[in-house]
């Protein structure tokens, strides 16, 4: 049976931490399923770590749908909530029902995510009142990059830490199963923590959360480039995969790849037909 969102619950109640994990295709969603993930993030940071954008604000519904599906099809017990991108879901409720279903429909995702407290929390619950499990994500929302100035910290001072609290009930309120706590500080995740039922799932927020989260390439070490001060590294894939690549290179180029182990051979017979075709043609 797939993870639901009562198993979530139930994890926080529990006092069992949660962890989750994002995926973007079919061989890292299998991979992060056997290996007992219980819940995968078809996150859209997919832009920026498997399309080369530099914000997650260029990514399209089709985007997510393309990489929901492949998630789904390698993902066969952990739940997978997809991200729905910008601006498919700010503009009118109907637009926002439509493109968190397709995520449903299309994509087979179990649950949406969309960024946003306060000022979403009637667009939540009108997709939770249509049978659409929705995580909510506050704190750094990329998607608000450009109003943001940068990805940075948020809710430092005590007005824009009390907004992420109101954010985070009005959420709990509209009926969000979890909420993720994005870049924020550890004394305010753990407020939120406290004061709020469903589960939050940190990233760059602390240890008291119910659940972290992580990007698989950062996780992995296949991250080129910047990588974030909450990244947790657990292997260097990266050089793994560099060092394979130069030496099959080599390989090729000194005549040792293939050999007669990777090759297909013709029977005898036929090799001796040929030979005496070819003595035919001379
Ligand atoms: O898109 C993503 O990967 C996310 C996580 C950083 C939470 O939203």
């Amino acid at each position: 049976m797939r993870v639901s969102i009562l198993d979530l619950q139930s994890m926080k109640d529990r006092g069992e931490k949660i962890a989750m994990v994002t995926a973007y295709d079919y061989t890292s969603a299998r991979i992060v399923d056997d290996a007992g993930m219980p819940i995968i993030l078809v996150g859209d940071s997919l832009g920026m770590v498997m399309l080369g954008y530099d914000t997650t604000v260029p990514v399209t519904m089709d985007e997510m749908i393309h990489h929901t599906k492949a998630v789904v099809r390698g993902a066969q017990k952990a739940h997978v909530v997809a991200d729905l991108p910008f601006m498919s879901y700010q503009a009118d409720h109907a637009e926002a029902m439509r493109n968190a279903g397709r995520l449903l429909k299309e994509g087979g995702a179990q649950s949406v995510k969309l960024e946003g407290g306060v000022t979403l929390a009637d667009t939540v619950h009108r997709m939770v009142r249509a049978g659409i499990p929705v995580m909510g994500h506050i704190g750094l929302t990329p998607q608000s990059v450009n109003q943001l100035g940068g990805f940075k910290v948020q809710g430092r001072t005590s007005k824009a830490a009390v907004r992420l609290l109101e954010d985070a009930r009005a959420l709990e309120e509209a009926g969000a199963y979890a909420i993720v706590l994005e870049t924020i500080p550890l004394q305010l995740s753990q407020m939120i923590t406290e004061r709020v039922k469903i589960p939050t799932i940190g990233i760059g927020s602390g240890m008291h959360c119910d659940g972290q989260v992580q990007v698989f390439q950062d996780l992995l070490g296949l991250t080129t480039g910047y990588l974030p001060r909450h990244a947790a590294k657990y292997a260097d894939l990266g050089a793994v995969i560099s060092d394979a690549v130069k030496r099959y290179v080599g390989d090729v180029k000194g005549g040792t790849f293939p050999t007669e182990k990777h090759s297909f051979l013709l029977k005898p017979e036929v090799v001796a037909a040929l030979t005496a075709e070819a003595v035919e043609h001379k």
